[in-house]
């Protein structure tokens, strides 16, 4: 049976107006809610519009809701007192709400002093497989249903895309976890990483996926070459299609794909009509998707660049991202947070792993983090509590 075909819901008016003839003709098979971003969005009412409400319930009373989550920051080592609420918090909503599987993402975003950030990849190392393992653990406990992990769409180094699908399995194994299997998420990492995006898919462990998601993003020029980015705030590029038929041939498991499209980034009428035309042309190619495998990449070189043990403790991996966000948080040129970050002594154990991070990658995630990245005390500032007790 082909997979169902939903969306994430984003909450803006606009969306929720350019939905309706999707809807009506029966197109949004399922709904992906982001549980926690209502938790560190300002709201007038702090309460969910009753619409929202009632959607989710529809969805979740006929086993249609599929629950995403954002911000807990799954390599993080050191459990944060924000973390634990935040687990409590999940229960609270998963006992009172029925979600078919929650899934979150592979990466880390609390380090430092930050709270919210972009995502960030790590090296793959013991002590970052053990974290993740540990978190999945509880946030399985906390949702009482099966869990996942979503594919990173960002890279600094090449590693951080030939290693993941090893990464990704390593974590996911001991709790029979799922995969969720971002394709846009291969499509930018491939192509700001000059790889083929069909050696990256091959490589995942695709017995395990359950969910994909289809979005678009912009190309934005950095260092004089356009560098992709996943913002869910563009058009779908055709060139997803072919690669979601193939990913849907590899992943017979796969029970809905799902399209993304970030809240308060529908701006024009033509945005609109493209977005529409975006959702129609994915639920073609999905209820059309047939089982035939396309023709086989070639292997990916997934030779480690730093040991499994390069990173064994706790406590070295703290340091190891305190360190980067502190980097990454400069205004300088690539090669001066390069040099910077290659200085510091926490980073020894993966020196070989930092030379081999790009400079336009670095650059490119210096400007994410510049962007998105909250202290705790600018979130309370600002009314934003990511305390979410
Ligand atoms: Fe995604």
């Amino acid at each position: 049976m082909a997979p169902l075909v939903g969306l994430n819901l984003a909450t803006d008016s606009t969306f929720v107006s350019a939905i309706k003839p999707l809807v009506s003709d029966g197109l949004v098979e399922a709904l992906e809610w982001d549980i926690d971003s209502p938790w560190v969005v300002k709201r007038d009412d702090p309460e969910l519009p009753q619409w929202i409400t009632k959607l989710l319930d529809l969805y979740s009373s006929n086993g249609r809701l599929y629950g995403h989550c954002i911000w807990l920051s799954m390599l993080t080592p050191h459990r944060q007192q924000r973390q634990a609420l935040w687990l409590e918090r999940l229960a609270r909503e998963c006992s009172r709400r029925s979600y078919r599987l929650v899934s979150e993402h592979l990466g880390f975003m609390a380090a430092g002093p930050y709270v919210i950030n972009t995502l960030l990849p790590v090296p793959y190392v013991e002590a970052a497989v053990a974290t993740g393992r540990g978190l999945l653990e509880r946030l399985a406990e906390a949702t009482g249903t099966s869990v996942g992990l979503e594919n990173l769409a960002g890279a600094l180094a090449p590693a951080d895309a030939t290693s993941q699908a090893e990464f990704l399995e390593s974590i996911l194994g001991p709790q029979n976890g799922f995969l969720l299997l971002d394709i846009h998420n291969i499509f930018a990492q491939a192509a700001n990483l000059e790889m083929d995006p069909y050696v990256l898919l091959e490589a995942f462990p695709c017995e395990r996926v359950r969910i994909m998601h289809v979005s678009g993003g912009r190309w934005k020029d950095v260092a004089g070459k356009p560098y992709r980015f996943d913002g869910h705030n563009g058009a779908v590029p055709q060139e997803i299609y072919p690669l979601l038929h193939a990913a849907l041939a590899r992943c017979p498991n796969t029970e809905l794909v799902t399209f993304e499209r970030r809240v308060n980034s529908l701006d024009t009428e033509s945005e609109i009509t493209q977005m529409q035309a975006d959702y129609r042309q994915l639920y073609e190619v999905v209820k059309s998707a047939d089982q035939q495998k396309t023709a086989s990449a070639a292997p990916l070189d997934s030779t480690p660049v730093v040991p499994f043990d390069a990173i064994s403790t706790e406590q070295e991996l703290a340091d190891y991202e305190d360190a980067l966000v502190d980097v990454l948080s400069m205004n300088a040129p690539p090669e001066t947070l390069r040099a910077e970050l290659l200085a510091r002594p926490v980073v020894a154990a993966v020196q070989d792993y930092v030379a081999s991070i790009r400079l336009r990658n670095l650059q490119a995630t210096s400007l994410l983090l510049r962007r998105w990245a909250r202290t705790e005390a600018e979130m309370d500032e600002a009314g934003l509590i990511p305390k979410t007790a």
